[in-house]
């Protein structure tokens, strides 16, 4: 990798050959995009992307870029994509003026690392869309602009693209980022193909667009925990041994359930249709064993029944077929339930119906798509009406943020809930209405650091410091729904290397409070300033979090004040890290659930052992949690009111709203 010439900005002098190896076959690949365009707006695209290139260039670059629409369904401007694999380098060996402009290019190269990427070459991290840039020559002109900047600049970027470096100071961000951000009226699906195409948006996701992701190890911690809570809540055990549960999809963060639920102890039977992902998850080792045989499927559960072992078993089929089967059982062999088919994209691949095979399915989606969207409600149908019987026999199911409910709801399904209050809760539970909504409401969520030596030894270091800040926090005068939270995490700390889930960068996941959070980055900028960690860490967060997603499927789907469709505390978040000191920051729409319905925002800090660094850190994380905590007291959680009391003792300058809860019910029930 020549970083140097990555970041020189000499882009079209001399003009890079078009790579023969792009399209490669090693590598796996976008599908090709859906191009909702007249022949004027075709005419746009190639318009808005000749913008970034020299005018003499023009001839030949715009029948590339014709090509590539024509082609793919976007203009990637492949020609400008390196010819080699990007990698996070170390922090010093990135050639910049300032440290923390340094900090987003190692991010950005790490995000495009083969090993962590979905589709490298199109520039998609995770999700199937969850673009970094939107083209190549956005990538190089961003590298350049990180390069060149000092510490009193801002860079801009707009769904991918660098508007520019603006004079700012140098407690402001280096980088602010939006994605997909929209005119509300104009954030339909529908739409986001066709401005996708004309090159002026794009689909960040959570991660992908702010730089953050660090591969798998994210959602298996935070599927651990949900599985752990889901037992604690329904089966009243923190013990789960010989328990089952049920569940689908191995995909890109659906494969997580399999390893989840090893570390949680219980016994993971999870159905999956494509045979390729299966297998990635069995070589990989989060998969224990498989079978595409039911009869043998029921004799493993059986049998890890009896022996209390915790695995994972794969069935190499349609989970409606599995759910079914389960149903003919005369004994009941399952307590907890769920599902991570991509549900929000149900008719496009997200899922597939039962009746049909993997192959057949994807005929029958490009020959006749209505045809296909009837078989998907069919099938969705079927998986309820299996689910509903087992649930009439004890089993727990809930919805996994996928819009799983929300679709069968739609195909027809009678799970609304009797005396439905609102549009977003069915008969089952979201996660987050039962399971992970509390203790978000507590404060905690993805605190995720980046060791910039890329020296494990680093890594294994920060994770004994986090290790001994949990332990010591845990001994305070805690309620005692936060000091549990605060065992969980600390034996996931003390086992996290052991769980082998680092990709790509040194980087490590520790869900953790308010108090935690400051506490950690306090931690680690002091070893960063004494030598013990030998190179600055970024620390970051996901979007899975309690202050900065507005999510009514998801992430508020237990705000019940009405406020769930409202994105004030998203936009907040975003604005109070940056006046606080964020080294970046970012604000998407779409995202786990989908265009138009997510905001999302996040931020990316480099502690580099300065006073400045901790005085940023302390400000930037009470804020970026206390945000969120502070909307749920106010919308009626009860942890979160505990939370917002107990801060407020704790931080001086802190005044928040706290509501009065209504005495007596019967003052409403007579006024209409
Ligand atoms: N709440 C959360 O924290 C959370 C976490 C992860 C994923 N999700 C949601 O879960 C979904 C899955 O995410 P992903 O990244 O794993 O997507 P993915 O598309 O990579 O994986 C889904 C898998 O389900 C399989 N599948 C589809 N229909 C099936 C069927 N009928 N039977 C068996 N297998 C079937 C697909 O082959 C695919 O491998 C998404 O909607 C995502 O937004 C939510």
């Amino acid at each position: 990798m020549d970083l140097h010439q990555l970041v020189s900005g000499n882009i079209f002098n001399p003009l890079p050959e078009y790579p023969t190896d792009q399209r490669s076959v090693n590598v796996p690949h976008a599908p090709k995009r859906n191009v909702p365009l007249t022949l004027e707006e075709k005419k746009l695209a190639v318009r808005n992307a000749l913008r970034y290139v020299p005018s003499h260039l023009h001839g030949l670059m715009a029948k590339e870029f014709a090509n590539e629409l024509e082609e793919y369904g976007h203009i990637y401007a492949f020609r400008f994509m390196p010819n080699y694999d990007l990698m996070a380098p170390t922090l010093s060996e990135i050639p910049a003026k300032c440290g923390q402009a340094a900090s987003i290019i190692l991010m950005i190269l790490n995000n495009l690392d083969p090993n962590v990427a979905q589709f490298p070459q199109e520039l998609v991290t995770y999700g199937g869309n969850g673009q970094v840039f939107s083209n190549w020559i956005q990538f190089r002109l961003t590298l350049h602009y990180l390069s060149i900047m000092d510490e009193e600049q801002t860079l801009v970027m707009y769904s991918g693209h660098p508007s520019g470096l603006f004079p700012s100071h140098r407690d402001a961000p280096r980088m602010v980022i939006t994605n997909g951000m929209m005119v509300p009226n104009y954030s339909t699906k529908e739409l986001y193909d066709k401005y996708f195409a004309l090159g002026v948006t794009q689909y960040g996701q959570m991660t992908a667009g702010s730089y953050c992701y660090i591969g798998p190890q994210g959602i298996v911690h935070g599927t651990t925990i949900t599985v752990m809570n889901a037992g604690r809540k329904y089966l009243g055990t923190d013990n789960l041994a010989g328990k089952v549960l049920v569940t689908s999809g191995l995909g890109g963060m659906s494969g997580a359930q399999a390893k989840a639920a090893v570390i949680a102890g219980c016994i993971g039977v999870i159905a999956e249709i494509n045979e390729t992902a299966l297998m990635k998850r069995h070589k990989q080792g989060w998969l224990d064993l498989y079978s595409d045989n039911l009869d043998s499927i029921i004799e493993h559960i059986k049998d890890y029944r009896k022996s209390k072992k915790p695995v994972s078993i794969g069935y190499l089929g349609n989970i409606v077929d599995l759910w079914e089967r389960l149903c003919e059982e005369k004994e009941m062999l399952v307590e907890l339930g769920s599902d991570q088919t991509s549900c929000h994209n149900p008719y496009n691949g997200g899922y597939y119906p039962a009746g049909l095979s993997f192959e057949e399915s994807e005929k029958l989606m490009a020959s006749n798509p209505e045809e296909f969207q009837r078989c998907v409600q069919k099938s969705l149908l079927r998986q309820i009406k299996a689910i509903e019987k087992l649930t009439a026999r004890g089993l727990y199911f809930w919805d996994y943020g996928n819009a799983f409910l929300l679709e069968c709801h739609r195909a027809g399904a009678d799970i609304l809930p009797e005396g439905a209050t609102d549009t977003k809760s069915f008969k089952y539970p979201s996660y987050f209405q039962h399971i992970m909504g509390d203790i978000f409401s507590m404060g905690f969520g993805p605190f995720r650091w980046v060791c910039t030596s890329g020296d494990p030894a680093d890594l294994r270091k920060s994770d004994e410091i986090a290790a001994n800040v949990i332990k010591e926090l845990s001994q305070l005068d805690l309620p005692q729904g936060v000091r549990q939270q605060y065992e969980d995490n600390r034996h996931w700390i003390e086992n996290a290397e052991k769980h082998e889930l680092v990709v790509g960068s040194q980087a490590r996941i520790l869900y953790s409070d308010q108090q935690g959070r400051s506490t950690l980055a306090l931690a680690f900028n002091k070893a960063v300033k004494d030598g013990v960690i030998k190179a600055p860490i970024v620390i970051s967060r996901d979007h899975h979090d309690v202050s900065g997603t507005d999510s009514p499927y998801r992430e508020t789907a237990n705000i019940t004040d009405g406020s769930a469709y409202c994105a004030d505390m998203a936009v907040q978040n975003v604005i109070g890290d940056a006046l606080r000191g964020a080294t970046w920051v970012s604000i998407h729409n779409g995202g786990g659930v989908g265009w138009g319905d997510v905001i999302n925002g996040g931020f990316g800090m480099l502690l580099d052992g300065s006073e400045s660094a901790s005085h940023r850190a302390e400000a930037m994380l009470n804020w970026d949690v206390a945000n969120g905590v502070t909307r749920r007291s106010w919308s009626g959680n009860e942890y979160a009111y505990e939370a917002m009391k107990r801060t407020q003792q704790r931080i001086k300058g802190l005044h928040v709203t706290l509501p009065n809860s209504v005495a007596d019910e019967k003052i409403l029930d007579t006024l209409f």
